[in-house]
């Protein structure tokens, strides 16, 4: 996938001085791409592409996830299995359930829903997927690849970030790039990511000194952090890029006619402050989080082509 191929700068929203860097139009142009590509596979007489969800337990959350995945392969034309496990599924339970799922060759990717329930190891059980259907990009074998700079599956919402990034022609090459967090869902294969495209990349965490100092440095920011709000304006260099990557569901008190409580997402940096510094930002909702299906999506068809037999590079 062509994605830095876009000749004319996108449309964009002005919302304070910052432009919106919306996840939701980046997403729809990966698709419209996707969905063409796999119109032709399937016309030229190919079988269709297939991914399998596999949720454990009954996170409100995940459920709402696993949907909108589910909803977007039908409209890309993947097939999708869900594959469900009680809150209570033992360990051995779950990986026989992906060992089953490795070896059926109708299968391209294998997407556990996280977070897993309390008591399951998390990176047992992702290790278990097999490296060639592992399209969340998260076992060892993909991410030493990644660390490589060899062509692979990536992790979805770091690939996803780094589209974004390029589909609104934001130069990384050279500039100075700080990432907040260091797990290896996210802060760590961003990093890499950014590495890779040339940025200086400094990468920080709960232990790092002159956090707010750091950061004002950054010509990108890169906020996973994984706390509500976190970084307020005086965090940001004036005309900086600020890519949110922070979910926090809030509860509002006030009720609905439905008598529902009402609920407000918002992510790790304060949107209304850092917008009248920034020169780009993502919001939360709509940003970085649409980005990640769609790369799934990427991924599922990058693992296709290396199960038919077409090579392609990620
Ligand atoms: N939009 C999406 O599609 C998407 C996808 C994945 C995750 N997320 C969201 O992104 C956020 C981060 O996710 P994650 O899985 O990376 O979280 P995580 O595993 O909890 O990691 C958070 C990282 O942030 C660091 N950190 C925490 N508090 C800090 C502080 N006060 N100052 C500096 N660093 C701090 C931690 O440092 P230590 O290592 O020192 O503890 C850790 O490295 C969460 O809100 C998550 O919901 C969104």
């Amino acid at each position: 996938m062509n994605v830095s191929s876009h000749t004319a700068l996108p449309d964009t929203a002005q919302s304070g001085s910052a432009k919106i860097l919306d996840g939701a139009l980046a997403a729809k142009a990966v698709n419209q791409e996707l969905a063409q590509k796999i119109a032709t596979y399937i016309s030229s007489g190919k079988r269709k592409p297939a991914l399998a969800v596999v949720l454990v337990g009954e996170n409100p959350a995940s459920e709402v996830y696993v949907k909108n995945k589910i909803l977007t392969c039908k409209e890309l034309g993947i097939e999708s299995h869900l594959k469900r496990f009680s809150k209570d599924a033992s360990k051995e339970e779950i990986i026989a359930g992906l060992k089953e799922l490795n070896d059926d060759a109708t299968i391209d990717g294998i997407l556990l829903q996280l977070p897993l329930p309390g008591q399951l190891p998390t990176n047992e059980i992702l290790d278990s997927i097999a490296p060639d259907k592992d399209v969340d990009g998260l076992h060892p074998y993909n991410l030493g690849l990644l660390f490589s700079g060899v062509p692979g599956l990536q992790p979805c919402t770091p690939k996803g970030i780094i589209v974004l990034l390029q589909y609104y022609q934001i130069p990384i090459k050279g500039k100075n790039v700080v990432v907040i967090g260091r797990s290896n869902l996210v802060g760590k294969p961003v990093a890499g990511l950014l590495l890779q495209q040339d940025a200086t990349v400094t990468i920080c965490h709960s232990r790092t000194e002159n956090l707010a100092g750091i950061c004002k440095q950054a010509d990108i920011l890169v906020v996973a952090a994984g706390k509500q709000e976190m970084v307020g304006k005086d965090w940001v260099k004036p005309g900086a890029c600020v890519v949110d990557v922070g979910i926090h569901r809030l509860k509002e008190s006030t009720s609905q006619p439905d008598g529902k409580a009402k609920s407000k997402i918002v992510g790790d940096v304060c949107f209304d402050e850092v917008k009248s510094i920034a020169g780009h930002i993502t919001p939360v909702p709509g940003g970085v989080g649409k980005m990640t299906v769609a790369m799934l999506m990427v991924n599922t068809i990058f693992a296709y082509e290396q199960h038919i037999g077409i090579q392609t590079s990620s």
